[in-house]
C-alpha cells in the first residue's frame, strides 16, 4: 500500500520534490499511515537525461535540488518507506527517455540502495528484445548483492507471462497494459487480473497497476467498484491521485478500513470469480478468520439485482450468517444461505460473511491437524484428501498414506501446487509433521513443502522426491493467526506430484 505520482502527472513538471514531500505529509496528517498505507513511490522522469562521468545516474536538479537521498531521508523520518522507477531496457518509457538499467543493474542497483530506495518499479521499455526473465533476474540479483531489502515490482505488463515465472524473481509484477483513468479501462484491468488468481499469494502479487480513484474521470460509485474489485484481489494499493488536492469523497474511499482489511487479510489469497453472467459478477475471497468477502458487482447500465448462496462462495453449512456491507457499514443476518443486494449501475457491493458461531480455534491439547476443517483450500489435482494420499481427481479416491514404505493413518493427501490453511487465532504453539512424496507417485515428482505461520515461513522440507524417505519437520506456531501448509512443485512440472502430509500434529493452548 502506497502512492505512485504516474496516474496523476505523468511527466509534468508539477511531479517534483515539493509534491512528493506534500504527499508523505498527508499520509500521516490525513491517516493514511495509519490506514496501511506505507511506500511513497516515485515514477519515471526523476533522473536527468544522461548518466554522469562515473556512468551513475542523476537525479534531475530542477525537480529534486536536494537529490533523491535527500527525498528518502524526508519519506523515512515520516515513518514511511521510499521508493524508485528505472527501466529493464536501455531508456525509461517516457519519450523523453531516460537512462535505463539494463547492463547496469549492480551499478544502479548501489546507487538506490546508497540512498535508501525500499521499493524499486521496474519497467520494460527499450528492452532490446531481450529475455525478459534474464534481464528481471539481473536486476533480482544485483538488489540481493546490496545487502538491502527492496521490494522488486516486476513492470513487464504481463507480455511474457510473468505471474508463471517470476514468483521468485519479484515481489509483483503487472499483469496488464497502463491503466488509464477511465470505466472501460479499468473494467478490462479487472477482467484479465481476476483470471490469475491462482498465482497470486504472500510475497508473490498480481499487480492490475495502480489506482485512479479521485482522477476525476469515473464516478464516485466507478471509483468504490474499482477500489472493491482491487481489495477482493488482493491487488497492491498504490494510490495515484495528487492528495494535496483530492476530495473528502476521495480520503473516504480510500479509507475504507473495512474494505482495506480484505485487501491486507493476512491469509493472502486473491478472491476468485464465482459466477459472471450478463454483467453481474460474484467475486469471493478466503480470509484469514474463516470469513469470506464477497462482492457483487454490476457492470451493466442500469440497477440490477445480485444474489449468490453462501455454499457457493464456500462458506461452511450453518443455521446462520452475518452479512457485513463494508460500505454502507449495515449489518444483517442472512438465515437460509442466502447473499444478495440490488446493486446500482457500475456499482460494487461487498460484504464481510461470516457463518454463525465462527470457525473455531483449535481444541487444546495436542490434536491431529487432519481431524480439523480448513479455512480453505487449493490443490493441483483434485480435492486436498483426508487420511488417504491424493488420488485421482476425484474426491474420497486415495489410498492408505505410504512414503517409502511406511504407512500413515492419517494426514492429508495434497497435490502441488497445493495450500491448505487454518485458523490458528494465536492459541497454539507447535507443529509436527512427516511430509514427503506418496508411493503412489509413480513417475519423477518433487516437490518442496513449507510451513508459514501467517507470513512467517517456520519450516521448509527442501526438495524431496520419489526416492527420498519422509522427513520430520517441526514448526513454531506462538501466537500466529493463520498456519498454511503449502506444497510447490520441485522444478520438474506438477506431474505425479503428491504430496502427503502425514501424522500432522498440532500443539494449542
Ligand atoms: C510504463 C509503465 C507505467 C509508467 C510509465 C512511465 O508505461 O507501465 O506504469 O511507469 O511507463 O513512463
Amino acid at each position: 500500500m502506497g502512492f505512485n505520482n504516474w496516474n496523476s502527472t505523468h511527466c509534468r513538471r508539477e511531479f517534483n520534490e515539493k509534491m512528493v514531500k506534500g504527499i508523505a505529509d498527508l499520509f500521516v496528517s490525513k491517516g493514511l499511515r495509519k490506514a496501511g498505507y506505507q511506500y511513497v513511490n516515485i515514477d519515471d522522469c526523476w533522473a536527468k537525461s544522461a548518466r554522469d562521468g562515473n556512468g551513475n545516474l542523476v537525479p534531475d536538479p530542477v525537480r529534486f535540488p536536494h537529490g533523491i537521498k535527500a527525498l528518502a531521508d524526508y519519506v523515512h523520518a515520516r515513518g514511511l518507506k521510499f521508493g524508485l522507477y528505472t527501466s529493464a531496457g536501455t531508456k525509461t518509457c517516457d519519450r523523453e527517455g531516460f537512462p535505463g538499467g539494463l547492463d547496469h543493474e549492480r551499478q544502479d542497483a548501489k546507487l538506490f540502495a546508497s540512498w535508501g530506495v525500499d521499493y524499486l518499479k521496474y519497467d520494460n521499455c527499450n528492452n532490446e528484445g531481450r529475455d525478459a526473465r534474464t534481464r528481471y533476474r539481473a536486476m533480482r540479483d544485483a538488489i540481493e548483492r546490496t545487502g538491502r531489502p527492496i521490494v522488486l515490482s516486476v513492470c513487464e505488463w504481463g507480455e511474457n507471462k510473468p505471474w508463471e515465472w517470476a514468483g521468485d524473481v519479484g515481489h509483483l509484477w503487472r499483469t496488464t497494459g497502463d491503466i488509464t483513468d477511465t470505466w472501460s479501462s479499468m473494467l478490462s484491468i479487472a477482467k484479465q487480473n481476476r483470471a490469475l488468481a491462482e498465482y497470486a499469494g504472500p510475497g508473490h502479487w498480481n499487480d492490475p497497476d495502480m489506482l485512479e480513484v479521485g482522477n476525476g474521470g469515473m464516478t464516485a460509485t466507478e471509483y468504490r467498484s474499482h477500489f472493491t474489485l482491487w481489495s477482493v484481489m488482493a491487488a497492491p494499493l498504490l494510490i495515484g491521485t495528487d492528495l494535496r488536492k483530492a476530495s473528502a469523497e476521495t480520503f473516504d474511499i480510500l479509507t475504507n478500513r473495512d474494505v482495506i482489511a480484505v485487501d491486507q487479510d493476512p491469509l493472502g489469497r486473491q478472491g476468485t470469480v464465482v459466477s459472471s453472467e450478463g454483467g453481474r459478477t460474484v467475486l469471493s475471497k478466503p480470509l484469514a478468520n474463516g470469513d469470506r468477502a464477497v462482492v457483487l458487482f454490476n457492470e451493466t447500465d442500469g440497477p440490477v439485482d445480485i444474489t449468490t448462496r453462501a455454499s457457493a462462495v464456500g462458506l461452511p453449512a450453518a443455521s446462520s450468517y452475518t452479512l457485513h456491507d463494508l460500505w454502507s457499514k449495515e449489518r444483517s443476518v442472512s438465515h437460509d444461505g442466502v447473499i444478495g443486494a440490488s446493486v446500482p449501475s457500475h456499482g460494487a457491493v461487498i460484504y464481510r460473511v461470516g457463518a454463525e458461531g465462527g470457525v473455531a480455534a483449535p481444541p487444546s491439547g495436542t490434536s491431529d491437524l487432519s481431524a480439523l476443517a480448513p479455512t480453505s483450500v487449493s490443490n493441483g489435482w483434485g480435492p486436498v484428501e483426508t487420511d488417504t494420499s491424493n488420488g485421482e481427481q476425484a474426491p474420497d479416491d486415495g489410498s492408505p498414506m505410504t512414503i517409502e514404505g511406511v504407512p500413515y493413518r492419517r494426514g492429508l493427501g495434497a497435490h502441488a501446487p497445493s495450500e491448505v490453511t487454518y485458523h490458528l487465532g494465536g492459541s497454539c504453539s507447535r507443529m509436527t509433521v512427516d511430509v514427503g512424496l506418496d508411493d503412489e507417485s509413480v513417475r519423477d515428482g518433487s516437490v518442496v513443502f513449507r510451513v508459514y505461520r501467517d507470513y512467517t515461513k517456520v519450516a521448509d522440507s527442501g526438495l524431496l522426491t520419489v526416492d527420498d524417505p519422509a522427513e520430520r519437520l517441526t514448526a513454531d506456531l506462538s501466537g500466529g493467526s493463520v498456519l498454511r501448509l503449502v506444497v510447490t512443485d520441485g522444478g520438474n512440472g506438477r506431474t505425479s506430484d503428491h504430496a502427503d502430509w502425514a501424522a500432522p500434529r498440532i500443539t494449542c493452548a
